[in-house]
Order: structure tokens, then C-alpha cells, then sequence
């Protein structure tokens, strides 16, 4: 009788659409092997399948550190620094090791939680092909065999991830994720949530504002994500945006004298396109890769990781750069190549299925990829009208699960404080127009403008950190339309 009614009870819990306060209270322990002194981490199971009862669970990783002054403790602020797929546990782990920042206010006044997403790092990572993933498919089809051969491709990926995930592959989105948070801000004992989320880390914050806006103290969105976008929008902003950044990257190229194109003829612009163009005619070797990077780099390849560069001015400019100079002068592309998946798990898994529920196309057609790309061109010359955003839209086509939760607009309303939003205007991948795009979404919501590059912001420890700080410490907004220059 007993056992019947415990599991009745827990039916109950796990049948329900949303999270419920029940008896499922965090127990902090040790960390596993590896995890630096200082942190404590638990196990919270949720449901594979939100909506279906008895569809199984799965259990999520948490990290905490906690406040360093218990007094002055205002409660637990959950981070999340995007991807999608980027798993949370490893910024507490940098920051213990020197190699992250959060600031002395922030130590004192929370416990920093890390919650890895589901399918992400140690919470069930998506399984896939390695084999599979480390063929090289063009981004962009230019005839009709190459646009079915994509789709193919992507096919064949996908199904080698149902099998070697399960169920779960099809329960990855973003909305789930954010219940599942709603799960950990309750086991934690039902406490207001305070969340810094970066990147892909505001939209999943957002998702979750409009699911329980009245649940949440405060809520930092820094290099904001606009859900409401679909293909076309999405990617010919982004790519917009990368460009203008580009443009940014050059003057500083040719006039800093850490640059390793510091003053020279050629240009660091022609010295790009150069690369570029010797690149699409074929692929340059990167001698340095064995085993754990692609041992040549295609253009496209050179396009989509120095976006990745220019995410960080302070160490990316200087690494595209001498990227770019070991590339021009030694036919060495080593600093752009693609590291190869080595694991089943492998950390770009849950990503790409994340974004495959979230962003797959609808449908798509090979004339309707070419008029965008010319499009793209035209908008972003030297990047060839390439960015992540076209990357995520080609790689869903033939996903062999449907999307769950397409482009549409938020609505949150309710929440009892202001949503603090913050971006840069040369980010080279969450456009400015995606921040302003989500402050339509999100009622009261003030956005802080950075005049500067890079994505997000808290990094740079500059006057963009500390306004984050403020608000999050003493719920201080600034006026709105308030601009910061670092
Ligand atoms: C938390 O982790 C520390 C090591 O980082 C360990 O000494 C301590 O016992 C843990 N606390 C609990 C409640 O397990
Ligand atoms: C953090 O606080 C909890 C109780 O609040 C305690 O059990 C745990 O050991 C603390 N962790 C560390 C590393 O001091
Ligand atoms: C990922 O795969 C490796 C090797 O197969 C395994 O040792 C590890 O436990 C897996 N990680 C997780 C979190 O499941
Ligand atoms: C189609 O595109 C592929 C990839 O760019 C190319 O290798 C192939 O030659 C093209 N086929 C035709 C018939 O043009
Ligand atoms: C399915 O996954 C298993 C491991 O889980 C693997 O051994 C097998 O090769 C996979 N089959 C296909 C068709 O991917
Ligand atoms: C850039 O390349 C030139 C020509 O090979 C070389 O002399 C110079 O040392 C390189 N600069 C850096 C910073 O690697
Ligand atoms: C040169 O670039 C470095 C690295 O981004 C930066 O720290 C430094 O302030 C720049 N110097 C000047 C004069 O702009
Ligand atoms: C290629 O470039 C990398 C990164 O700058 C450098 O470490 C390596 O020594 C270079 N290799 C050769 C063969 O020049
Ligand atoms: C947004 O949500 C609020 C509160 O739930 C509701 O009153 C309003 O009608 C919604 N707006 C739209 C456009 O759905
Ligand atoms: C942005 O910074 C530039 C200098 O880098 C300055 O000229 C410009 O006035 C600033 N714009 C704003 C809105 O602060
Ligand atoms: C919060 O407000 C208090 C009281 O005004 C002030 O002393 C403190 O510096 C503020 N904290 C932050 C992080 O701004």
C-alpha cells in the first residue's frame, strides 16, 4: 500500500506539466574527480518528457559555490553561458581556477548555482556519431545534388543520435530547459530566482520569464538572443553584425602594435580576402592538428571560427590576427581549424540538437537558400554572407526529429522587478537588433548599450560589469537608453 501510494504521489509530480514544489530537496555532496576544491554539487531528476508522464527521467548536474559573507546573502543566482549546448558547471570550475570572473559583490551576496541543460555536460549529454560529425559538409549548396546531399547528410546524423541517445534527443528544447530550472529553483526550496545568463543564456532566461515571470528577483540578459526571428531574419542580421565587427577587427589590426599585421602592407582586409579566396579554391593545411583538429581548413571553416574569435577583443583579436599572418605568409591555418569530435558525448552534440528543436527550418528549398546567400553576400562581403545563424539553419535540414519550439515572440509580463538587458554594438554574433528585437518581448525591460565589440559583456569587467552588479545586488536599473563605453 505504501509503495502504491509513493508512487501514485510521485505519478502525480511527474504527470504534471510544469514543476511542482514536492519533497525533492537538493542534498549538496562532493564533486566528482577533477572539480576544484570549494565547490559542492548535487543530482536533480526531471522528466525526459514534460508533457507525458512515465515517459522516464533523466538527472541534471548541479554546482554551487556558496556566498562568501552568509549575512549578507540575498539567495542563489543560476548561471548559463549559452552555446546552446554550453554546459554551466565548467565557468564555476574557471572561475575557481583564476580563469573566469565574477565579481567580489557577487561572491558575497549569493551561492552561484551552475546547472548543466539537459543533453548537455554531465546532465545525459546527447550521444551521436563522432565518425559522422567529422565529415566535412558544405555549408552553402550551390546545385541541386549538393542541396540533397546536405539533407542527406543531416539525416543520417540525426538518426545516429536517436539511437545512441533515445528519447531524449526529441526533449532537448528550450522550453523543457526551462522547466527544468523552475525544478531546481524549487528543490532549492522555492527561493525568487536571480539568473545571468549570457548569449543563448538569455533566451532560455527569457523562456523562462514568460513561463513564471512572477518567480523572479532579478534577471540579467547579457548578448541577447531574439527568439522571434526565423531563418532569413536571423541569419542576415547576424551576418550584418559580423561584418561591421569584421570592420572593427581591421582598424585595430593595422594600428595596434600587438597585431601581428601591425603596420603592413598588405592590409589585415586584404590580407583576409587573400586567405579567403585562396581557401575556396582549397583547403589550407593546418600541420599542428593531429588527431584532435581537421588536419586542413576550408573557407567556410576560416569564416565560422573567426567569428568565434572576435568574441572576446582582448584575446580574440590578437589570435585572429596571428591566425591570419601564420595563414598569409606560412600556408599555416593551424589556428583555424575545426576540432574534431573524439567522444560519443562529444560537448557539440547537445548543441546542435538544442538548436535543431528550437531553429529547423520549416521547410526549404535550394532556390530559396541561394536568393538568401546572395542576399547575405551582398550584406557581408568579407564574410561571405557566412555566420553560426546559417550554420544552425542548414544543419537541421532532414533532422530526423521535428522542431518543438519554433521562432515565435515571447511575451513576459509580470515579472515583479525590471529584466536587465545588455549588449554591444559591434557583437559579432547577438546583433544589437536582436537586443532591441527582445526588449519589445519583455515588459519594463531597460537594455544597456556597450559602445564597444565583443560578445557579452560581464567579462570585460568594465563600467557594463558593474551596472550588472548594481542590479543584481541592489535591483538599481539604470535610465533607460543608458550607454557604457566598457
Ligand atoms: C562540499 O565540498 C567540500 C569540498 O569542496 C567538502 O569538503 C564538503 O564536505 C562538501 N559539503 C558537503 C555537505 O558535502
Ligand atoms: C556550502 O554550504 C553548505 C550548507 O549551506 C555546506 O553544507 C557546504 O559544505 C558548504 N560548502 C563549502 C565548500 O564550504
Ligand atoms: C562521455 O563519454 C565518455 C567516454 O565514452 C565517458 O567516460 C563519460 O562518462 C561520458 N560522460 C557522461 C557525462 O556521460
Ligand atoms: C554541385 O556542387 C558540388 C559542391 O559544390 C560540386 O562538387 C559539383 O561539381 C556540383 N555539380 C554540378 C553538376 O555542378
Ligand atoms: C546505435 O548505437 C549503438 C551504441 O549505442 C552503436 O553500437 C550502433 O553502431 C549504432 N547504430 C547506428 C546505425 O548508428
Ligand atoms: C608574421 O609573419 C612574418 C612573415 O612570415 C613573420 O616574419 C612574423 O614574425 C610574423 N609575426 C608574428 C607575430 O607571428
Ligand atoms: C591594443 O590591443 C590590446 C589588446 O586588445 C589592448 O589591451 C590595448 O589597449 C590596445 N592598445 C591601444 C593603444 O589601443
Ligand atoms: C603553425 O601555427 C601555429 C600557431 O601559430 C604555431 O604554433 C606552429 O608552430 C606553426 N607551425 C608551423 C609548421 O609553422
Ligand atoms: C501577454 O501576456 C499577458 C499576461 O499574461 C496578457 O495579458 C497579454 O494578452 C499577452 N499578450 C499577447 C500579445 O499575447
Ligand atoms: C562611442 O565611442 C566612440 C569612440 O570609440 C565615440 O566617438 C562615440 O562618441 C561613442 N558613442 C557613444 C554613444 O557613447
Ligand atoms: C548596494 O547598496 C549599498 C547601500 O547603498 C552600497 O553600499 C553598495 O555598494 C551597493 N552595492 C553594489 C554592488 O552596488
Amino acid at each position: 500500500m505504501n509503495y502504491m501510494l509513493y508512487a501514485s504521489l510521485l505519478g502525480l509530480a511527474f504527470a504534471s506539466p510544469h514543476p511542482r514544489q514536492d519533497q525533492r530537496q537538493i542534498q549538496w555532496g562532493s564533486c566528482p574527480d577533477g572539480v576544484p576544491d570549494g565547490l559542492n554539487c548535487s543530482k536533480l531528476s526531471v522528466p525526459i518528457d514534460w508533457n507525458t508522464p512515465g515517459s522516464g527521467t533523466i538527472d541534471i548536474e548541479v554546482a554551487v559555490l556558496n556566498a562568501t559573507n552568509p549575512e549578507k546573502r540575498l539567495g542563489y543566482l543560476m548561471l548559463n553561458p549559452g552555446g546552446p549546448g554550453g554546459a554551466a558547471i565548467p565557468l564555476l570550475i574557471a572561475y575557481q581556477r583564476g580563469s573566469w570572473y565574477f565579481s567580489d559583490d557577487l561572491r558575497e551576496h549569493f551561492d552561484l548555482i551552475a546547472a548543466d541543460p539537459r543533453g548537455v555536460g554531465a546532465s545525459n549529454p546527447i550521444s551521436c556519431s563522432p565518425d559522422l560529425w567529422n565529415e566535412r559538409v558544405i555549408l552553402v549548396p550551390g546545385n541541386q545534388t549538393a542541396f540533397d546531399s546536405t539533407v542527406d547528410y543531416w539525416n543520417s546524423f540525426s538518426k545516429s543520435c536517436v539511437n545512441a541517445t533515445g528519447p531524449l534527443f526529441g526533449h532537448v528544447d528550450t522550453a523543457s530547459a526551462a522547466k527544468d530550472i523552475e525544478a531546481l529553483r524549487l528543490a532549492l526550496g522555492g527561493e525568487q530566482l536571480n539568473w545571468l545568463g549570457f548569449s543563448y543564456g538569455t533566451m532560455l532566461g527569457s523562456q523562462y520569464a514568460e513561463l513564471y515571470p512572477k518567480n523572479i528577483r532579478a534577471m540579467v540578459l547579457d548578448g541577447c538572443v531574439d527568439h522571434r526571428l526565423d531563418g532569413n531574419a536571423q541569419i542576415l542580421s547576424e551576418v550584418v553584425s559580423y561584418e561591421a565587427t569584421h570592420g572593427k577587427f581591421f582598424e585595430w589590426a593595422a594600428q595596434n602594435s600587438t597585431s601581428a599585421l601591425y603596420n603592413q602592407t598588405p592590409t589585415p582586409v586584404e590580407i583576409w580576402d587573400e586567405v579567403v579566396s585562396r581557401a575556396s579554391a582549397s583547403p589550407i593545411p593546418a600541420p599542428e592538428c593531429q588527431d584532435v583538429c581537421c588536419s586542413d581548413v576550408s573557407y567556410e571553416e576560416i569564416i565560422l571560427n573567426g567569428q568565434e574569435m572576435l568574441i572576446c577583443p582582448s584575446s580574440g583579436f590578437t589570435e585572429l590576427a596571428q591566425a591570419l599572418n601564420d595563414t598569409h605568409y606560412s600556408n599555416n591555418a593551424s589556428l583555424f581549424s575545426t576540432p574534431l569530435a573524439v567522444r560519443g558525448n562529444d560537448s557539440a552534440f547537445g548543441g546542435q540538437a538544442i538548436q535543431c528543436l528550437d531553429w529547423q527550418p520549416h521547410q526549404s528549398t535550394l532556390d530559396a537558400v541561394l536568393y538568401r546567400q546572395q542576399a547575405a553576400e551582398w550584406l557581408g562581403p568579407h564574410v561571405r554572407g557566412l555566420c553560426q545563424s546559417l550554420q544552425v539553419v542548414m544543419s537541421c535540414l532532414g533532422w530526423a526529429v521535428d522542431r518543438v519550439d519554433p521562432p515565435r515572440r515571447y511575451n513576459v509580463s509580470g515579472t515583479p522587478n525590471t529584466v536587465l538587458q545588455v549588449n554591444a554594438l559591434w557583437d559579432p554574433s547577438t546583433s544589437f537588433q536582436w537586443a532591441v528585437g527582445l526588449n519589445t518581448q519583455i515588459e519594463g525591460a531597460v537594455l544597456v548599450t556597450r559602445n564597444g565589440s565583443g560578445h557579452t559583456s560581464y567579462e570585460g569587467r568594465g563600467e557594463a560589469s558593474r551596472v550588472m552588479d548594481r542590479y543584481l545586488v541592489n535591483l538599481t536599473v539604470p535610465e533607460a537608453h543608458f550607454v557604457v563605453q566598457d
